[in-house]
């Protein structure tokens, strides 16, 4: 059984070695060398070896490495006699598992410090602070609104602001267009019930102002957003806003609508943009009117923007008709009004010169960041 001794002292003394070999290594390379020599190639090889053999592809190495000194020696167990092999077999897997270990802790001990070395070489400044996102800023349409609210603050008009999901009833019926009303076909929509739709116009909250106020008299604006089933053109949108405007008082005059919207005009463009009024239809309104500007955009001559001919439809507008002031709660006898509705990006494309109206929200920021 000597010869089963010698064999286990020199697995022992192939342990010291290692171990001792191993308290040298001071990088992953080495690392990898190590665990060759003494334990050949890993069945699970760490993360270090597989870095180590991908950089280097030194294949002769590795065949050397595929044959541990280690391994080599557990091969030799059969040339001992059969009694002393589970003596021997147990040891070598003794040494076998304290080499392993001895590795992984010595890895994890290069892993730190290649990582503290790499910090301190300013590899990876955790402390730089991240990219700034710069300050946003008001929509452009957003921007408008505020301009629109400040002019006709100034006139005396206030907001009321209305829902966008509405009534049949509000958006159409008290509007003077009862079921099957013809009219209606210029304002189709989403529907969200038989009884309920995305609003068409800003003009059912008409409604609520006047049943809100009535009997007082009422001078506000309805700003908000606008739903349609529509063809989206360079000119229109599916969804936009309006503004919605309701004077109601004791005598109010057309001669009132049209020095109202002519003082906005002046005010939103300057005296020296050219304003249009002609007459039109609309089933709450009566007489009614629509409000053109010239078009800046080609300056009179014609674009797809203004259909050609030179002026771009901004508002519709016109006296309250006598059947919504009584639905309002007026008594149409003692009390009139007006009332207008215009777009909210169509005005900002004449002000701004801007001929598409998906740019709005498109969301391209290189549109956006110019207003
Ligand atoms: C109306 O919506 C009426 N409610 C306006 C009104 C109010 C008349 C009060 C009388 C009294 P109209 O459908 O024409 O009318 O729309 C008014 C304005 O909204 C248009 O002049 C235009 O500036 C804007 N507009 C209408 N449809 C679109 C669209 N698809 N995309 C962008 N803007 C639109």
């Amino acid at each position: 059984m000597k010869e089963v001794q010698d064999m286990i002292d020199q697995l022992r003394r192939l342990e010291e070695e290692a171990l001792a070999a191993l308290e040298e290594v001071k990088d992953s390379a080495a690392l990898a060398a190590w665990y060759r020599r003494y334990l050949g190639k890993p069945g699970t090889r760490t993360p270090h070896v597989l870095r180590e053999e991908r950089a280097r592809h030194e294949t002769h190495e590795r065949d050397l490495g595929e044959k541990g000194l280690l391994t080599q020696m557990m091969r030799s167990i059969g040339e001992l006699p059969k009694e002393g092999r589970p003596a021997f077999g147990q040891i070598a897997n003794e040494v076998k598992a304290a080499l392993e270990s001895a590795h992984q802790a010595q890895a994890e001990l290069l892993r730190r410090a290649e990582m503290e070395q790499e910090l301190e070489q300013g590899a990876l400044d955790v402390t730089l602070p991240g990219r700034p996102s710069g300050p946003g800023h008001l929509h452009i349409t957003t921007q408008t609104l505020r301009q629109i609210y400040t002019i006709f603050g100034e006139m005396g008009f206030q907001v009321y602001e209305a829902p966008e999901v509405e009534t049949d009833e509000l958006n159409f019926g008290l509007l003077n267009m009862p079921p099957h009303h013809p009219a209606r076909d210029m304002w189709d929509t989403f529907w969200v019930s038989d009884e309920v739709v995305l609003r068409t116009h800003t003009s059912p909250g008409q409604m609520r102002a006047m049943r809100e106020y009535c009997p007082e008299p009422i001078r506000v604006i309805l700003p908000g957003k606008c739903y349609r089933y529509e063809q989206v053109t360079a000119r229109s949108e599916h969804q936009f806003y309006q503004v919605e405007g309701l004077a109601v008082g004791h005598n109010i005059r057309m001669t009132d609508l049209i020095g109202t919207l002519t003082q906005f005009a002046r005010r939103f463009y300057g005296p020296e943009r050219r304003v249009r009024i002609r007459g039109s239809y609309f089933p709450f309104t009566e007489p009614s009117i629509e409000v053109d500007m010239d078009c800046i955009l080609c300056g009179g001559r014609g674009c797809r923007v203004c259909k050609y001919s030179g002026w771009l439809e901004i508002a519709g507008a016109g006296m309250v008709h006598p059947v919504v002031l009584q639905n309002g709660g007026y008594d149409p006898d003692e009390w009139s009004g007006f009332a207008f509705g215009f777009g909210v990006e169509r005005p900002a494309m004449l002000k701004y010169c801007i001929d598409d109206i998906r740019l709005f929200y498109g969301n391209d920021l290189r549109f956006l960041r110019q207003f």
